[in-house]
């Protein structure tokens, strides 16, 4: 860490250690890193035949401010909820993404329902500049709106058609699902009768139960080793 820290700051020592632990302190730029341009945002064009597929594009762009998850790129467990999108509602007023990221799953519900309004939200700010720049560099910002949020919960009852969602299994550093429940129970709300919550997981999750308790009838409609896509139609 202090050769990490040393990289970009000017001067970094150690206080002295108490048990396992030292205290780094690090302070002022380094000169010549002073003028240097800026390493984020980050910005992408992805042209994964799934992302492609799913938004009807021949591409699509992806804006990430630091520590937004997966950065500029596609994520695996995304991508492998997008390889079922040719079978989600089209016929759609409202989306939600819930647990944004950088909001690529916002664009690809935009642009692929031209009619559609689409809701982002996440709890991180970086994710919601993220997906606010992502939104703009797709030409759909007029129709998504990115909201920071926890878990979504300032989202109105039965306002949606469809909600996609991709949930953490971390809070933080710490592995938990409390978030991807809380999730849950927030489409359920959220949902319109007949309404479509679309969620991958890591398959050893097993999530279809909770979903069912908290949406509606769920199935599983693609699942490998690593992720499951289920489908809960809310009753
Ligand atoms: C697995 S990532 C998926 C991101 C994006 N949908 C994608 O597919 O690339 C889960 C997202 O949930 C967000 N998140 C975690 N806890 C949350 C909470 N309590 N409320 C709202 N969002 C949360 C994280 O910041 C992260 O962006």
């Amino acid at each position: 860490m202090n050769d990490v820290l040393a990289a970009e700051l000017g001067e970094v020592r150690a206080t002295l250690a108490r048990q396992k632990s030292r205290v780094l302190v690090a302070s002022g730029v380094r000169p010549e890193r002073r003028d240097a341009p800026p390493t984020f945002p980050t910005t992408a064009t992805l042209a994964d035949p799934a992302l492609r597929a799913a938004a009807g594009t021949a591409g699509v762009a992806v804006t990430a401010h630091g520590g937004t998850f997966a950065g500029a790129a596609l994520d695996r467990g995304t991508r492998f909820l997008l390889t079922t999108a040719d079978r989600w509602p089209t016929d759609v007023t409202d989306a939600v993404d819930l647990g944004c990221g950088t909001g690529l799953l916002a664009a690809v519900l935009a642009l692929r329902s031209p009619a559609a309004r689409v809701v982002a939200t996440d709890r991180s700010a970086a994710a919601v500049a993220s997906a606010r720049a992502t939104a703009r560099a797709n030409g759909v910002a007029d129709r998504v709106v990115v909201v920071r949020d926890d878990a979504g919960e300032g989202l109105a009852d039965a306002s949606a058609d469809l909600v996609v969602l991709n949930p953490p299994f971390h809070d933080r550093a710490a592995v938990r699902t409390d978030a991807a429940h809380r999730m849950f129970a927030t489409a359920g709300r959220v949902l319109r009768p007949g309404g479509e919550l679309w969620t991958v997981f890591n398959t050893p999750l097993r999530y279809r139960a909770a979903l069912a308790r908290a949406v509606g009838p769920t199935e599983h409609v693609a699942q490998d080793p690593r992720f499951t896509v289920t489908r809960s139609v809310r009753g």
